[in-house]
């Protein structure tokens, strides 16, 4: 067959061929392949017969590939969390992470994870939920006493949360009101969701046990206007902008998930602070009801 070949390339790989029995040719701009006839001797190129043009046909549509089956959900993630588990990361997150529980005093007993998004679907998801299991090892907090929910859950996500003896919550809340000191985990949520979490502890008793592991919520304050986070997210704003109340200490770049741990950070109250009066309003007026000579400040304690 004769034709116009505008651009010859040698093509040798990937197609079980020799080199010599497969060129990739382009012809009036399309790319096909063509099969050389094995030439006496193969130096003699330019003197090639070359059967008719075949369509290069993409990978993903090639038919008759053999497919391979998808490991189950429970190996992905124990998968994930073992990449984890072998990175340093890992180990110097776990190391903040009690260094941040000493240094205030905090013994969490619980774990409430939120916006986790669905581990059948995202990798990223997989990721952040085999960290949480590398913080229920580091914190000998049991499965039993970790709660998650995402309304994205699966079929498959709620098996897979049985299989590791997680507790999924059956209600799509998101004022969850604390009565211990409680691991949040809530990777990159909404901040809606933030600010419903904190303002459901909003007192002086409850906001002790929040203790987030999440985004910087000073990124929040950073990116949005002043005048929307008054309205939409004022707890959030009262404790990002509040100098050594809220403490916060930011989780190294994860190179192995970077976008899964992206802007994380450990950050509860700061339990050598003084949060003032006038962040509980209602609080103080029954304080005052009781004892008009109470101070106005109060020193914040660990309830656990
Ligand atoms: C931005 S996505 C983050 C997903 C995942 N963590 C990630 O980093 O890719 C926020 C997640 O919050 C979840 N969400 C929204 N409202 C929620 C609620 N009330 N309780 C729990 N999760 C919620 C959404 O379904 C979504 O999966």
């Amino acid at each position: 067959m004769s034709c116009d070949v505008i651009s010859v390339t040698r093509y040798h790989h990937d197609l079980g061929c020799p080199q010599w029995w497969v060129e990739l040719i382009r012809l009036h701009g399309r790319t096909s392949t063509r099969n050389l006839v094995k030439p006496a001797n193969p130096e003699e190129t330019g003197r090639f017969k070359y059967s008719d043009f075949q369509p290069v046909v993409s990978r993903k549509k090639r038919k008759n590939k053999p497919q391979l089956e998808r490991p189950s959900l429970l190996t992905l993630v124990q998968r994930a969390r073992e990449e984890l588990s072998q990175d340093a990361w890992n180990s110097r997150c776990q190391q903040i992470l009690q260094d941040h529980l000493t240094a205030h005093s905090l013994s969490p007993s619980k774990i409430l994870c939120l916006g986790l998004g669905s581990p059948s679907s995202s990798s990223n998801s997989r990721a952040q939920l085999g960290f949480l299991l590398e913080i229920c090892k580091s914190t000998g907090i049991e499965h039993s006493n970790v709660s998650i929910y995402d309304p994205v859950f699966s079929q498959e996500d709620d098996v897979l949360f049985k299989q590791l003896g997680l507790c999924k919550l059956s209600e799509n809340k998101a004022n969850h009101s604390l009565e211990a000191t409680t691991i949040l985990w809530m990777p990159h949520c909404d901040l809606d969701l933030y600010e419903s979490v904190l303002a459901a502890n909003w007192s002086r008793e409850q906001l002790p046990y929040v203790l987030l592991i999440s985004n910087r919520l000073e990124d929040y304050v950073d990116s949005i206007p002043r005048q929307k986070l008054e309205t939409r997210a004022s707890c959030l704003l009262q404790l990002a902008s509040s100098e050594n109340i809220f403490e916060c200490c930011p989780l190294p770049v994860c190179s192995v998930r970077t976008t899964a741990f992206n802007t994380i950070a450990i950050q509860s109250l700061n339990s050598k602070a003084t949060i003032p009066d006038s962040w509980f309003p209602q609080t103080l007026h029954s304080i005052q009801a009781v004892s008009p000579t109470s101070t106005s400040e109060h020193r914040i304690q660990d309830k656990t």
